[in-house]
């Protein structure tokens, strides 16, 4: 392996990442408007941290990172349409994201949800398709299953309901922690474990990114938290105050501001104690 730079190996593997997105979105036989609405949001921008881990754990094993570029895709999909349907009118109705108009503000309600359901089903075909060279066949299946689990009921969308069960309540940190960590937490964590199954892996060393993942997935969202309020539409492209104005059970909003900052600091290994 050779040393690359943080932002070499960014803009070469964010490349490759939206290079397949368009191909992917481009060999499909749908309606126009629809693949426009899917490519709409796909091509917004983002910062593709999911991605970018799938790549970067690849890489730390010594492997060919170009062998994620199928899961990596995958997830930014299955990212997208939750940041679609995310923003809808009966959710958190955000009118901007990533810069631009929210899907359901350009295609309308109806065409967004059904965009966000074509990208969260292609993501799945594009695990199932995967070249035999870049992952076997029980590997794909792992693929599969996990981010079924990590996407699904028992992972982010479960999250989601307690995130809407949890407005205009105070929740305990505990069940703060159990929203972030599955709306949030768990498709990063099955970024970086996905990117550990392509490298080959053992279960020891995915039990160590599990954990590594905890925290990079409670520190994300403490942060997105923090944004919220702290940050400026043109630098998160997305409106702040909306957490606010939804009544969310935040951290900043359990903890205080500078709660949530020693919160964050914990997750991110700089702080010692919670
Ligand atoms: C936003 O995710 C939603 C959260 C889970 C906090 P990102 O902050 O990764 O959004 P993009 O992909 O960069 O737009
Ligand atoms: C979103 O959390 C998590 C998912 C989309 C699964 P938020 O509602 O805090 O995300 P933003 O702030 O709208 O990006
Ligand atoms: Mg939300
Ligand atoms: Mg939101
Ligand atoms: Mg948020």
């Amino acid at each position: 392996m050779h040393p690359v730079s943080l932002d070499s190996f960014t803009i070469k593997y964010k490349t490759l990442l939206e290079e397949r997105l368009r191909e992917a979105v481009g060999a499909l036989e749908t309606p126009e408007n629809l693949a426009k609405a899917m490519l709409y949001s796909l091509e917004a921008g983002g910062k593709r941290i999911r991605p970018l881990l799938v790549f970067a754990v690849i890489d730390s094993f010594g492997k060919d990172p170009q062998n994620g570029v199928d899961a990596a895709a995958a997830i930014e999909m299955v990212h997208t349409y939750s940041l679609i349907h995310d923003d809808l009118p009966s959710m958190d109705d955000d009118d901007l994201r990533r810069g631009k108009p929210t899907n359901h503000k350009v295609f309308g309600e109806a065409t967004a949800i059904l965009a966000g359901d074509a990208l969260l089903t292609l993501s799945f075909n594009m695990l199932a398709d995967i070249p035999e060279e870049s992952a076997p066949a029980h590997v794909k299946l792992a693929l599969i299953k996990g981010l079924s689990a990590a996407a699904g009921a028992p992972g982010m969308v479960g999250g989601q309901v307690a995130d809407m069960e949890g407005e205009n309540k105070r929740l305990s940190l505990e069940q703060l922690e159990y929203i972030h960590i599955n709306k949030t937490g768990r498709l990063l964590e099955y970024s970086i474990i996905a990117g550990a199954e392509i490298a080959g892996a053992t279960a020891g060393q995915k039990q160590v990114l599990s954990k590594f993942a905890y925290h990079i997935g409670l520190a994300f969202q403490i942060r997105d938290d923090i944004l919220d309020l702290e940050g400026s539409e043109e630098m998160i492209g997305k409106p702040v105050g909306s957490d606010t104005a939804n009544e969310k059970s935040t951290y900043p909003a359990l903890l205080g501001l500078a709660g949530a900052k020693e919160a964050l600091d914990y997750h991110c290994g700089v702080r010692k104690n919670p």
